[in-house]
Formats: structure tokens, sequence, C-alpha cells
């Protein structure tokens, strides 16, 4: 395979607490493999339109402790077309870049896995995503953190929902995933969660509701996942206000702010080392595969296998949740 000297490094997509890390971690591995490091800003974006500058050690000094993304991040139309991407493949080769890093989700995955086989391109993914909805990696890049966020939003709203005695359904992130949903009901000790890989009836709620307030319990928390299929917090309480108009019901919707802040330890880390793995897999040939850690272990999961399979959630932790929430 051609050698690789030069490689291209951008964040796409929703942002992801320890994104940051990320970059660091790739651009400094990479510097010390002795690669030529290029930032490109704004996703795919800045490789179509040719906002891609010199990346050295200094460009990712003090950052590690950052939210968001010093590359910025978008979301491109014009990538989706095959022009779009004729051009960010010009611009990727006049730069002289050899090998992308991709730092994303599961459509910015998508985008570098159409790019990779158009252009037989080599790419590297890093699953960077508060919602922990790749396949392949027991974690991903920002998902600690947002559930941190969220853990310590429901600790506050507990403390007004004690005193007020009252019933409030707080909505979380997750696009179609409930991972952030559940572990944070269990993170916070909230008394259900609800999300779009397991239905509940209202019914099947009201009941575990009725019977925590009968234990004389003076509040209950209900974390929702965003999604059409639950119907979010508004629609959710909306049902159990007209069909329980006793309860004194609350919504709360986290949104963004769980997207922000500086990341945590564990992110940190993981960032740092699947950063440093991106590099040792280009170096390795490996290609068109995202970095995933699994019981521990860094693998490589092969693109189509992280976007088209759908990561399990752990249906038995409902099961926790259920039994904890007596
Ligand atoms: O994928 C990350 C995520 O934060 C989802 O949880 C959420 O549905 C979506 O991005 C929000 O996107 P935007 O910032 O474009 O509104």
């Amino acid at each position: 395979m051609a050698e690789i000297k030069t490689i291209g490094i951008l964040t796409s997509g929703g942002d992801a607490p320890g994104m940051n890390a990320a970059i660091r971690a790739v651009t400094r591995a990479g510097i010390f493999a002795g690669l030529n490091v290029k930032g490109i800003y704004r996703g795919y974006k800045g490789l179509v339109t040719d906002e891609i500058v010199d990346f050295k050690t200094q460009n990712v000094s003090n950052i590690i402790q950052q939210g968001g993304t010093i590359l910025k991040t978008a979301r491109c139309q014009e990538f989706m077309t095959p022009e779009g991407r004729q051009l960010a493949y010009d611009n990727a080769r006049r730069h002289e870049i050899d090998a992308l890093v991709v730092i994303g989700g599961d459509g910015s995955l998508t985008g570098a896995r159409i790019f990779a086989n158009e252009f037989n391109f080599p790419v590297i993914g890093l699953p960077g995503t508060i919602d922990n909805d790749l396949y392949g990696t027991d974690t991903t890049i920002g998902y600690d953190t947002a559930l941190n966020t969220i853990m310590q939003c429901v600790d506050k709203i507990r403390d007004t929902a004690t005193s007020h005695e009252r019933l409030f359904f707080i909505e979380v992130m997750g696009r179609d995933a409930g991972f952030l949903a559940l572990n944070g009901a269990i993170a916070s000790g909230a008394e259900a969660a609800i999300i779009p890989e397991i239905s509940t009836e209202v019914d099947q709620l009201a009941e575990l509701i009725q019977n925590g307030f009968r234990k004389s319990k003076n509040s209950s928390i209900v974390l929702v996942a965003e999604s059409p299929v639950t119907g979010g917090a508004m629609g959710l309480a909306e049902r159990v206000k007209k069909e329980y108009p006793n309860y004194d019901v609350r919504v709360s919707i986290l949104g963004h702010l769980q997207r922000g802040g500086s990341p945590t330890a564990q992110d940190r880390v993981l960032a740092s080392i699947m950063g440093a793995a991106a590099i040792d897999a280009l170096m390795d040939d490996q290609r068109n595969v995202m970095i995933g850690v699994k019981n521990h272990e860094i693998v490589y999961v092969p693109f189509t296998k992280a976007i088209r399979n759908e990561k399990p959630i752990n249906r038995g932790l409902l099961e926790t949740l259920r039994r904890l929430s007596i």
C-alpha cells in the first residue's frame, strides 16, 4: 500500500466532549510517528471548501480539558453529492493528504465509508458522539461526560421535585437510542426510563409511579429518551396528565447542555487512547475501520459493521432499574 506521510483530521456531526482530546491525541501521536498533520475545519465542509491548515504540537496545546471542538463541526450537504466529494478529494490531494482521521457519529462515518470507497482513500474513524449508539464499541467519546451532566441535572431537579411532591418527566438526548436515558436513570436513582428500544405503556408507567407514591415516595422522576417512538417527555406527560389528573406533572428538556462541558477523566482517557490507536491503525495498514474499545481492548470495526448494525441495549438494566426503584 502507498506510504502515508500526511494525514488530515476533522470532526463532523454533533460535537461531543472529548473531541478536543481526540484531536490532540491524533495530532501528537501522528507527529511522534513522523507524519505531517493537517487540521480540516468544519468537518467535510472544510474539505470541500479548502479550510485546511498545518497542525503542529502547539496547535493542540491546552485543549484536552475543553468541551466542543477546536476544529468546529458541521453537517455538510455538498459532501453528500459525488461532485462535492470530488472537490473534497481534489483538495485533500492538493494538500498532499494521504489519509483521513474522522471523529464523529453515525452520519460522519457513513460519509467516511462512501468517500473511502469512491476514491480508494484510507480513512480511520473515531466514535465521537454523546449518544453511544455505534455498534462495535462499548462506549463512545462524549458519552460519559453527557451521562454525568444528566446525572447532575437530575440531582438538582430531584430537589425541587421532592419539595413540591411532583412527577417529573425529563427528556434526554440520544437520537434513536436509549443509552443516555437508561444509564442516566440508574445513575440518578430515577423511578423509570422510557427508551425507544422497549415499549412502555402509559398504564404500566402510571402503576409504577402510583406504587411509589403509595409507599410514601414524595417525588418521581422518569427519564425519557428523545424519539418519535417514545413521544418525548412532552408527549408522555400530556398522556399521563390526561389519564391521571391528580398527578402534579412537570417536564424538563435538558437539550444541548448535554453536549457541552469539560470532558470527564474517562472521556479524556478514552479519546487519548483511541486517537493514538488511530495512528497505530494507519501504520498497521488498517483502512476504513472505526476504532472501538471492547472489554478495555482496542478493536478495529469495519465501517459497514459500525454503521449498519444496531447497537443492542442491555435490556436487563431496565429490570435492574425497576428493582431499585421500589
Ligand atoms: O447525535 C448527537 C445529538 O446530540 C443527538 O443526541 C441529537 O438528537 C442531535 O445530535 C441534535 O442535533 P442538533 O445539534 O443538530 O440539533
